[in-house]
């Protein structure tokens, strides 16, 4: 497949009228195949998977699955985590262009050039990132577990984070251990500002403002509560405020509304004036796309043996923390 064409799906050869839910489950039975989702899509496609998560619950259901077929619903770096760890299993995803700023922004060529400034470090790498940064990594995390990853390396090790400086900068505010950051940022998260949050706040004083990682450090320190996509559903759904004005991907909300559907969920607006945050990679995804992935079963996730090899060390490495 020629990864720089566009990826265009033939969405002309599904039959008109055809009950789209109906088909999926039953291809899914056909081909053994499981359906993973991302928190970050649509509610029609995580309403159909097998399981919805974050990146680090996604990759635990993908290294414990029985299927012959991972269809991932997400972005391709899980996509790519997922045959890391399956290299037996076809793996597919609807769309092959929904990438992910972070994982696009830090090329492994780049990143390679990049990490010879500082030889002596161990170099953590946020899973937003392709195959081969995961290659040139001593161990992965993600957005739930960054700050045990990071307090599991020993106290004198020096260290580099990548490819996300806002997280790396939230880790080293938890553990206080200093961190070289890789300069990467998410074009969603990064569009939440103090400035317009706290101006919402002041309209909603009720509310509680929560915030993904990946947001700017002071949109971090304005936050109620910093934490992964799951941690965000938990804690809307265990703490008792009314109102929450969610600082992430406004996909995480159909979740939210199916556990606290009586509060009100305030997807928090862009600084652009945007009222919505979606990120346009997981959006690609749809329910026509999942279908032909699962009728066609591509297009397909491949991957250079010894890449995969190498990239899988420091990703057991990571599950072997819980
Ligand atoms: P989570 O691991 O918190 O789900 O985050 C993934 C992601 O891409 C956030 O933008
Ligand atoms: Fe990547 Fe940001 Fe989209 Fe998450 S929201 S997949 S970090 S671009």
């Amino acid at each position: 497949m020629d990864l720089t064409a566009p990826y265009l799906p033939d969405l002309e050869s599904i039959p008109a009228g055809l009950d789209l839910p109906a088909e999926i489950r039953r291809l899914k039975a056909e081909r053994k195949a499981v359906i993973l989702g991302h928190y970050y899509q649509e509610p029609e496609i995580q309403d159909l998977a097998d399981f919805v998560g974050d990146s680090l619950q996604l990759s635990q259901q993908a290294a414990k699955t029985a299927a012959d077929v991972i269809a991932f619903c997400g972005v391709h770096f899980m996509a790519e985590t997922a045959k890391i760890l399956n290299p037996t299993k076809t793996v597919v995803i609807p769309d092959m262009d929904a990438g992910c700023s972070l994982a696009d922004r830090c090329p492994a060529d780049h990143f390679a050039e990049w990490l010879k400034q500082y030889p002596d470090h161990d170099v953590v790498s946020y899973i937003n990132c392709s195959a081969g940064v995961k290659a040139l990594s001593t161990v992965i995390c993600t957005s739930s577990n960054a700050e045990r990853v990071v307090n599991s390396l020993p106290k004198d090790r020096k260290l580099v984070f990548a490819p996300d400086r806002h997280l790396g900068k939230w880790v080293m505010k938890q553990t206080g251990r200093d961190m070289v950051l890789f300069p990467g940022f998410c074009i969603v998260h990064e569009q939440f500002t103090a400035k317009r949050l706290a101006a919402l706040k002041a309209q909603h004083p009720e509310a509680k403002l929560i915030a993904h990682p990946e947001c700017d450090a002071t949109v971090s320190q304005l936050a109620d509560f910093v934490g992964s996509t799951a941690a965000l559903l938990n804690y809307v759904e265990k703490d008792r405020a009314k109102a929450f004005i969610v600082a992430t991907e406004a996909g995480i909300l159909h979740q939210m509304r199916l556990r606290r559907p009586e509060a009100e969920l305030i997807p928090a607006p862009a600084d652009s004036g945007c009222n919505c945050s979606l990120c346009p990679y997981m959006k690609l995804n749809s329910l026509e796309k999942l279908y032909l992935c699962l009728r066609d079963l591509k297009p397909e996730i491949h991957l250079e043996e010894s890449l995969r090899v190498q990239a899988l060390k420091p990703l057991e490495r990571m599950l072997a923390l819980g």
